[in-house]
């Protein structure tokens, strides 16, 4: 295929605001307001059609690079109700709290951490001025009971983070995968948290989806792989994304970092949100093996098959979400153009062509030809197999190409007249352009 003039997918684009993609997610399907028709739920969303496409691509990536490409990584699915006491072990029943404040005035809500330090100090709300309360303290898990007999129940939590199954099965993936340390474990799963100030759409929710890496090593060899996992993790992100620019490591400062953390960094992206954190690469030590082996009672060390040295394997975390991931692709991708014969904008998704929920759309250029729309539904129905494939026959051609450049749409495949005399049709790509769209044709 040749192409015309090319138009750089990654030329500096401002800010798009949120609310525009909000917009857009709920016109073409991507997310909705989860129990929308009794008012819905903060912080808590449903994936639609072309949501649920694009989450599985995101995780399928993930996963196929992370497990998949890894010798020494495999996965695991683990519950999301676990033992209560795995969150006494884990620290979370004392310690995942949020202290906040709220304004005597105007109401409003804030978590002390995200104040700016004026207004700690000074006692007064950023938004009207008004005096604050005094803080208090919430837990973030989720409470939950097994049981059915009132008084015997047993009370317990919705995972509040994934990783945990991977400490809990930890024992269980070595003595049944034949794995040695170094190895790592990866899981995708559901966490829940009682987010007070839960917003900024998929950005913080209550119940939202994790990713997870943690891998186990040798004490002594922890600085290096800790070295590893973060540049990896890192270059995974910029390959996904078209401003390689608002792609950032944060390093924890000492007052942020948890007591067994000697090092912690953030993945951050840049939005109209300034910059926020997309994934932590986190040096948890031999916090949770030993943890748990305490509150279990059961030896979680590991023994070296050669040396036969005897320790507690310490860990590196990477940490990420498949919603920060879906928001942030979005929020990437997201391009208005304006139309060169002055006409309305095009709004276009260039998402990675691996991720991009629909493939291809197949087009036949008139409805009012039967063979035209007989070719296009068999070249269709011959696609649709190996990709996700949309026949659309509905409306002008302008239109129908717009309709799928919205939802990211790589490659159109338009059946024409010519298509019947020789057996080619034009296929059009959505990013490279001199008036939108480069287009050649191909032989099907
Ligand atoms: N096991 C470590 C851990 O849970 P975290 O920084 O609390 O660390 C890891 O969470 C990732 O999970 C974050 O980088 C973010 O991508 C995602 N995440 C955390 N809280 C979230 C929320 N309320 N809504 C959406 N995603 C969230």
């Amino acid at each position: 295929m040749t192409q015309t003039e090319n138009k750089p997918a990654t030329q500096e684009t401002p800010f798009v605001p949120i609310e525009k993609i909000v917009a857009l997610c709920k016109r073409r399907g991507f997310v909705y307001p989860n129990s929308e028709i009794y008012g819905g739920v903060s912080g808590i969303y449903d994936f639609g059609p072309l949501g649920v496409e694009l989450r599985n691509n995101i995780r399928r990536f993930w996963w196929w690079s992370m497990v998949q490409l890894h010798d020494n990584v495999v996965g695991i699915e683990g519950a999301i109700i676990t033992h209560p006491r795995v969150w006494e072990a884990s620290g979370h029943v004392e310690n995942f709290v949020d202290r906040l404040v709220d304004c005597k005035n105007c109401k409003r809500r804030f978590r002390i951490d995200h104040l700016p330090p004026e207004n700690v100090v000074s006692n007064r709300c950023p938004v009207c001025g008004g005096e604050l309360t005094e803080p208090r303290t919430f837990n973030l898990l989720m409470e939950t009971y097994l049981g059915v007999v009132e008084g015997e129940r047993m009370k317990t939590y919705l995972r509040g983070e994934a990783c945990q199954n991977i400490y809990l099965d930890y024992d269980n993936v070595l003595k049944s995968s034949r794995m040695q340390i170094p190895f790592g474990i990866c899981q995708i799963g559901k966490a829940f948290r009682n987010e007070v100030t839960p917003g900024n759409f998929l950005f913080r929710q209550r119940e939202f989806e994790q990713w997870d890496l943690q891998f186990f090593v040798h004490p002594s060899e922890m600085q290096q792989w800790f070295d590893y996992w973060k540049e990896k993790r890192f270059e995974w992100y910029k390959g996904i994304i078209n401003h390689k620019d608002r792609l950032h490591f944060r390093e924890h400062g000492p007052d942020e970092l948890a007591h067994y953390a000697k090092q912690a960094f953030d993945i951050e992206y840049q939005t109209i949100l300034g910059w926020q954190e997309w994934e932590g690469i986190h040096w948890r030590q031999d916090w949770d093996l030993s943890r748990h082996s305490e509150y279990s009672g059961q030896d979680l060390s590991y023994t070296d098959p050669i040396t036969k040295e005897k320790y507690i394997p310490w860990i590196v975390e990477t940490s990420g979400g498949v919603d920060r991931t879906f928001l942030n692709l979005l929020i990437d991708a997201y391009e208005e153009e304006p139309d060169p014969s002055g006409k309305e904008a095009r709004t276009v998704l260039r998402l990675h062509p691996t991720l991009a929920p629909v493939k291809v759309a197949v087009l036949p250029l008139q409805k009012n030809k039967e063979e035209l729309l007989t070719t296009a539904r068999s070249i269709h129905n011959k696609l649709k197999r190996l990709m996700v494939s949309q026949y659309d026959d509905v409306a002008n051609i302008g239109r129908r190409y717009r309709r799928q450049d919205e939802i990211g749409t790589p490659y159109c495949v338009t059946v024409d007249f010519q298509t019947l005399d020789d057996g080619t049709v034009t296929v059009r790509e959505r990013d490279h352009t001199s008036v939108w769209y480069s287009e050649d044709r191909c032989d099907y």
